[in-house]
């Protein structure tokens, strides 16, 4: 039985199962090279059902990520802004009835609009509530057999926090908390006020400039701003941050009586931001590790499972792993919206027809994959020269090069499914050299000086580089580095002393943990710098893409497969 599962707005993608089994999965912004492609994913859909070698007939349900009859928190929001801000209510009604009524109500068309484009089929259509759709991305693909699951986000229909129970094939929904209360809006909110753009995904930034600061402003956020009650749940005072007050729009006199003026796009970032950025992190910390402990007494459970937009926060994840009396936790790869189209399809094989639980999810290469042929016969068309080598020999030469200093962009078998390239499409370099940072975030990956940049180990390794036991293949938590490691590798040390490393398994990627283990023979490093395959734009798909971005940026060598392609040659 197929089961296809779809998210169709913000981070838009597709997912295939098979009797359970994940088979394919992938953004559409992968295909249409629009970074959070938002719209309906028609190539992830082509992608899935090619790979599966099937067409939409063979396909009996589908799962949509949203209920798009909850509209009521549209009406809310829109009173909102009008309240607030009469200027920009006025420059959304233009378009606003336009966008709600094709963003939104326009997901009645989805069935439609399926059958339209991949011919007549008999599936069943499910439209399931958002934060269910996280909740089963997070639980139904995780090794547990129970676990306590939280879900955090901007917002869904009007849900923005969901605590849920899991147990088998089953999720109960045991409490949830609506807008505005959300930690999803109030990080959008610090995004904006910082002078980056919420819409473009710019909450990382925030995260990494948090570490260069000071929490001189924690108390005016935690008293103000994001407050907790006793109760288990948290508030969010919209009076104070809105979200919605984008850059050009004015922040109350509340807020820049505390804080200062919002910063322009383009001014100087300053230490007061790095300030405004380590407190409001500070603040959603504290947030989400009160309700951490919430889940955790109501459940009673030893195992977390998260999602949501919120579960990206590594710096977050690394403070539940270490303070809370959780024992285990798990998040998938693709924790965002993206992932609700796994959690969608799941949904419907678990939860609603009462299929057991059989699949667990190791790795994240669910996306397309390409043959040393196809790769050959694209870096023909591009006229470049290239060698063939067998892994025995290319891998070894690979880890010299990066030992003396090269940047190689590696490409190799199925693309990540999320926003992490875990070594299929990666940069990959020496941690141990210290200008490394800067090479791959001025000269390479063209952005800001203060984003940081993780490594790839050997998950053998973690005692040894971290002092605790620790297995995520995902990149997802920041753990603190052990005292005689961090000078070793300075390019994947941030500031405060701590990494968000991936656990490379040897059974989920053989090829690139031979590569790290080249490395290690080297240089008694067992990790690789790793940053994702892409220069301001989507993480690369194709040979194609892997190509153009080769012959447009500055980085000194190109591994499709096993064709080596270096520049100048
Ligand atoms: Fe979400």
């Amino acid at each position: 039985m197929y089961i296809l599962g779809l998210t169709t707005l913000g981070d838009s993608a597709a997912a295939l199962i098979k009797d359970g089994q994940l088979v394919a999965a992938a953004e559409e912004e992968r295909f249409s090279r629009k970074k959070h492609h938002s719209g309906f994913p028609y190539q992830a859909i082509e992608y899935c059902l090619d790979h599966a070698g099937i067409s939409l007939k063979d396909v009996e349900h589908v799962g949509h990520y949203w209920k798009p009859w909850i509209l009521r928190h549209k009406a809310m929001q829109a009173a909102r802004v009008a309240f607030v801000s009469p200027a920009m209510f006025k420059a959304r009604a233009d378009r606003g009835l336009a966008q709600v009524s094709e963003s939104y109500l326009g997901m009645f068309k989805h069935p439609k609009r399926l059958r339209d484009r991949f011919g007549p089929s008999d599936f069943k259509f499910h439209y399931i509530e958002h934060h269910q759709s996280h909740a089963a991305s997070a639980f139904f693909v995780s090794p547990f057999d129970r676990a306590a699951i939280l879900t955090w986000d901007g917002t869904g229909e009007d849900t923005t926090t969901l605590f849920c129970r899991g147990a088998g094939n089953k999720i109960e929904v045991l409490k949830r908390i609506k807008l505005p209360h959300s930690l999803g809006q109030f990080y959008s909110a610090v995004t904006n006020y910082i002078g980056f753009d919420m819409f473009a995904g710019d909450e990382w930034k925030v995260m990494g400039l948090a570490a260069y600061g000071k929490p001189r402003f924690y108390d005016f956020f935690r008293k103000k701003v994001l407050t907790t009650n006793g109760n288990g749940d948290f508030k969010f005072n919209v009076q104070v941050l809105d979200h919605h007050l984008a850059k050009h729009y004015q922040f109350p006199e509340a807020l820049t009586r505390e804080l200062g003026p919002a910063r322009e796009v383009g001014a100087d970032l300053t230490e007061h931001h790095w300030d405004v950025a380590c407190s409001a992190q500070k603040a959603l910390e504290d947030t989400a590790l009160y309700l951490v402990s919430e889940i955790q007494e109501m459940t009673g459970e030893e195992n977390l499972c998260m999602a949501g937009g919120v579960a990206f926060n590594s710096v977050m994840n690394g403070r539940i792993f270490h303070e809370t009396k959780f024992k285990r936790f798990f998040v998938q790869p693709a924790a965002g919206d993206a992932g609700c189209s796994v959690g969608s399809a799941y949904y419907v094989w678990n939860q609603i027809l009462d299929k057991p639980r059989d699949f667990v999810m190791k790795h994240a290469y669910y996306g397309p994959g390409f043959s040393n042929e196809e790769c050959q016969g694209a870096l023909d068309s591009a006229s470049l020269k290239y060698e063939t080598l067998p892994d025995e020999r290319l891998l070894p030469r690979l880890a010299q090069m990066i030992a003396d200093g090269a940047v190689i962009g590696w490409f190799s078998g199925r693309m990540e499914l999320g926003p992490r390239a875990l070594g299929a499409r990666s940069f990959l370099a020496d941690p141990r050299r210290t200008d490394m940072r800067d090479i791959l975030n001025h000269k390479v990956k063209l952005r800001e000086w203060f984003r940081p940049l993780a490594p790839s180990m050997q998950e053998e390794c973690g005692r040894e580089v971290f002092g605790v036991e620790h297995n995520d293949p995902f990149m997802i938590t920041v753990l603190s580095v052990a005292d005689g490691y961090r000078d070793r590798i300075p390019a994947v040390v941030h500031v405060d002393g701590t990494a968000r490393p991936q656990m490379v398994s040897r059974n989920a990627n053989p090829r690139y943990w031979d590569l790290i283990e080249e490395f290690r023979k080297l240089t008694g490093i067992p990790m690789l710098l790793n940053t994702s395959f892409n220069v301001q734009e989507p993480i690369v798909c194709t040979p194609v893409d892997a190509i153009k971005t080769f012959e447009r940026a500055n980085f000194d060598a190109l591994v499709l497969e096993n064709n080596l392609v270096l520049h100048g040659v």
